[in-house]
């Protein structure tokens, strides 16, 4: 055992399985140093290629494992050093080693004191398969590590596993399918014209339903034929009406227009700080741009619906090449849509809401729109809107997604302001606009 002094301990969030500290718990552990007791050691583990607080050099660091609620109690009694255990006793590489410091974090947080939470375990399994894109981790060694069981694991990752077989014939079809023209998708495979169009034409699906009668699941068929998840679905669903495909889904018919989604569905889009609700896509409109993508709904949901889409996000990966690069700074006046949209879903950060998931991808040259001033946040807006009228067709309709809670599932705060007494539907929204109010 160590006595480490507090102030070189770093509390690493991507990491720690937790997605809350309990205020309740650290009180307690407060309490109970102030009448001397005596806690066991934190575990620790000293790490190089650590990113600095800037993100743009690397460092050493000493980050927490388990304890994080021993660690802040001291850190309030203003103690300034704690008993500590090492896992490793040599200094381990940081990027090399996530999975393992993520996974040995999580198994010292389900054994004991305050345990995880079924919903921490889940986003501790879907952060390792997320990066663990050669799926050495398997379903069993998950289950065993979280104590849960493999049936578990499946259901919280298959997913995320379904979208790392996809193969790169499937991306071109995805691509083709949602409005990229063959020169573009070329482009970017860096195949020639003639073999994107060969792989397009020759594609050949037909026994999605003799697999589906057969009794296999959609996550079997697309690892059969090494799709994504939302691809296989817009392949089973072709050619039927909207109102066909919602029930397929599971998602029921609205007729209506206020909508109350509770959960994403996990089939379509990635893991996103602020990943919205397919269902609302769908209701928004006939074609599409989504312009600040993310973890890829929009385009998910335009497969699905056969509707063609461009995707822009700062944070592209090669996994989704269907978004691309694009920095929203209005006061340049870029806009990178090639075609007059008939529908704009514009899905901006939240204000401040995740500033540090987007800062990760973000940096000081181009900035996330969450890291604004209040003033240049607003202000950001109307330069965006003004810009969009400028590129946008008389009829193109705007849905805007925002939101004015601290955290998702948390109701609102109680209004400081006069609040709107029935939620703003879309539909007013796209009546002032195009009325360019
Ligand atoms: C609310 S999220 C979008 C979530 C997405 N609709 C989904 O369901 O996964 C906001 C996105 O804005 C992106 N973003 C932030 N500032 C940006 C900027 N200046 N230009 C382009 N994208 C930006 C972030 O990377 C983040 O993915």
């Amino acid at each position: 055992m160590k006595i480490i002094k507090i102030k070189n301990l770093s509390w690493d969030p991507s990491i720690y399985p937790r997605t809350t500290k309990s205020q309740q718990t650290i009180n307690a552990y407060a309490e109970a140093l102030e009448i001397g007791a005596q806690f066991p050691p934190i575990k620790i583990q000293r790490v190089f290629n650590y990113p600095d607080a800037d993100g743009n050099k690397t460092t050493l660091a000493t980050i927490i494992l388990d304890g994080n609620h021993r660690y802040e109690a001291f850190q309030e009694k203003g103690i300034e050093e704690i008993p500590a255990i090492e896992w490793k006793e040599h200094p381990l590489d940081y990027e090399k080693n996530k999975i393992p410091l993520l996974l040995e974090s999580a198994k010292c947080n389900t054994i004991h004191g305050d345990r995880l939470t079924p919903n921490d375990k889940k986003r501790v399994a879907r952060d390792i398969a997320s990066t663990d894109t050669e799926c050495n981790y398997t379903e069993e060694a998950l289950a065993e590590k979280l104590g849960v069981t493999r049936q578990t694991i499946n259901t919280w990752i298959s997913d995320i596993r379904a979208r790392q077989r996809t193969n790169r014939n499937s991306i071109i079809i995805r691509l083709s399918r949602l409005g990229w023209t063959q020169e573009k998708i070329a482009e970017i495979t860096g195949m020639t014209q003639g073999r994107v169009a060969q792989i397009i034409n020759n594609a050949n699906f037909c026994e999605i339903n003799n697999l589906l009668t057969q009794g296999h699941n959609m996550e079997y068929i697309a690892a059969h034929y090494q799709m994504d998840l939302a691809l296989t679905w817009a392949i089973r669903l072709q050619g039927k009406t909207d109102q066909e495909k919602f029930k397929e889904l599971g998602w029921g018919l609205r007729t209506w227009d206020q909508w109350n989604f509770n959960e994403c569905d996990e089939r379509f889009g990635d893991d996103w700080p602020a990943r919205h609700r397919s269902r609302i896509d769908v209701r928004s409109g006939e074609a599409d741009g989504g312009q600040v993508a993310g973890g890829g709904v929009v385009p998910d949901t335009c497969l699905l619906f056969e509707r063609k889409c461009q995707a822009f996000d700062l944070a592209s990966r090669d996994k989704r090449p269907e978004i691309e690069y694009h920095h929203w700074d209005p006061q340049k006046e870029t806009w990178p849509v090639t075609k007059k949209p008939d529908l704009i879903f514009f899905d901006p950060p939240y204000y401040t809401k995740k500033k540090k998931e987007y800062e990760q991808k973000a940096n000081k040259d181009i900035p996330s729109i969450s890291s604004y001033t209040k003033k240049d946040y607003t202000q950001f807006f109307k330069d965006f809107f003004t810009l969009a009228h400028k590129n946008a067709k008389p009829t193109t309709t705007l849905a805007f997604l925002n939101a004015d809670w601290p955290a998702r599932h948390l109701p609102a705060m109680p209004p400081r302001l006069p609040r709107l007494s029935k939620p703003v539907c879309l539909e007013d929204i796209a009546d002032r606009w195009r009325a360019g109010i």
